[in-house]
């Protein structure tokens, strides 16, 4: 079976070709994160009309890398919620015009089932699995029991974890995305907690950030490095502020991760194995902070190369294939949510 995957969920557009045979065999993107930069954040205005102009070259080469042509494919698997309503829009009308056109079959998914699995295309993860997914638009916990059955145990309540990373990047203007910036800043001050801001005491699956968000500000503010009423950073130029609030930022967030989990744990103590998936899964600290958690239950834990972490067709392409497997398609009718 060969599918091809198409993902427009946020500020990527990317395909990917996936094969029973070969696993993954193309996996091309086109990140607008230069455009973005410019306005801190993403515009969703600027994200669909970038979309509109890359997605036809995109999947042409995702197809090409694959050596495979688009006759060839046996199904379209396309990212239909959640996301941007008219970034989502782009990669399903795109789908659904090149399905008619070739009388494929489609089938939409949702983005987050993507990122969930997206551990399992390079590790032969054992189930049941308790995952944890974190990125800039969604950070949540999963038991996962097998392809395409999995509960929701918690989500966030407010901002996501690499949200989180970027809100308080920008207070400190360091640009976006702000996560790997200040894992850098971290690292120089060799990921000391200097100032334990807080996490949640609260015995819960759920996830808070903003209280972090408003702790980081008001200790800005008390260090005089803030102006509130003008909204502006004073404090630019030192550099070892920006590394000391950085660093102690990924142990709260680390705290935070690991009571969860270890909560979750002790609820399903059938679960087998821990996954880490989505973009903060780049951050070599929280990363070691979940591993050394896994091993302390005595669990095996994975978690996605770089390229399958951040937004990308091939999670896509990969949950579409199992779906194929398991005949569960859409029809033309198939639309955003
Ligand atoms: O999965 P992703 O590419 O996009 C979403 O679906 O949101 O994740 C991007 C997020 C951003 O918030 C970014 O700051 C964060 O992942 N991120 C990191 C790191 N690399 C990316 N956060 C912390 N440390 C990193 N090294
Ligand atoms: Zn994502």
């Amino acid at each position: 079976m060969k599918i091809l995957g198409i993902e427009t969920s946020c500020d990527e557009t990317a395909a990917s070709v996936y094969t029973t045979e070969h696993g993954v065999v193309s996996n091309v993107l086109f990140s607008q994160v230069e455009l973005q930069k410019l306005y801190g954040g993403v515009v969703p205005e600027i994200a669909s009309r970038s979309h509109l102009e890359k997605i036809a070259p995109i999947t042409q080469e995702a197809l090409e890398t694959a050596g495979i042509s688009l006759d060839e494919i046996d199904a379209i698997a396309v990212t239909n919620k959640p996301g941007l309503p008219g970034s989502l829009l782009v990669g399903v009308c795109f789908a659904k015009a090149l399905a008619f056109a070739k009388n494929k079959k489609i089938i939409g998914i949702n983005h987050l089932e993507g990122h969930v699995y997206s551990a399992c295309i390079e590790n032969k993860v054992v189930f049941p699995s308790l995952v944890l997914t974190a990125s800039g638009g969604h950070t949540s916990l999963y038991l996962v029991r097998g392809y395409g059955d999995y509960d929701v145990l918690g989500t966030t309540l407010d901002d996501a974890a690499g949200e989180a990373f970027d809100k308080i990047a920008k207070l400190m203007n360091v640009p976006y995305p702000g996560g790997p910036l200040l894992e850098e800043l971290a690292r120089q001050v060799s990921f000391q907690d200097f100032y334990s801001y807080p996490h949640p005491k609260d015995k819960s699956l759920n996830f808070s950030f903003s209280g972090l968000k408003t702790a980081v500000l008001y200790d800005l503010v008390a260090k005089g490095a803030y102006d509130l009423p003008t909204k502006k950073f004073l404090a630019h130029d030192n550099i070892s502020l920006k590394q000391q609030v950085a660093s102690s930022l990924h142990h709260a967030v680390a705290r935070q991760f690991e009571k969860r989990l270890s909560y979750a744990l002790s609820l399903h103590a059938e679960v087998k194995s821990i996954c880490f998936v989505g973009g903060v899964v780049c951050n070599a600290f929280l990363r070691s902070r979940l591993a050394n958690l896994a091993v302390a239950h005595f669990l095996p834990f994975f978690y996605p190369s770089r390229q399958y972490c951040t937004d990308n067709a091939a999670m896509i392409a990969f949950v579409g294939h199992y779906k194929a497997q398991q005949g569960l398609f859409d029809d033309l009718s198939v639309d955003i949510y």
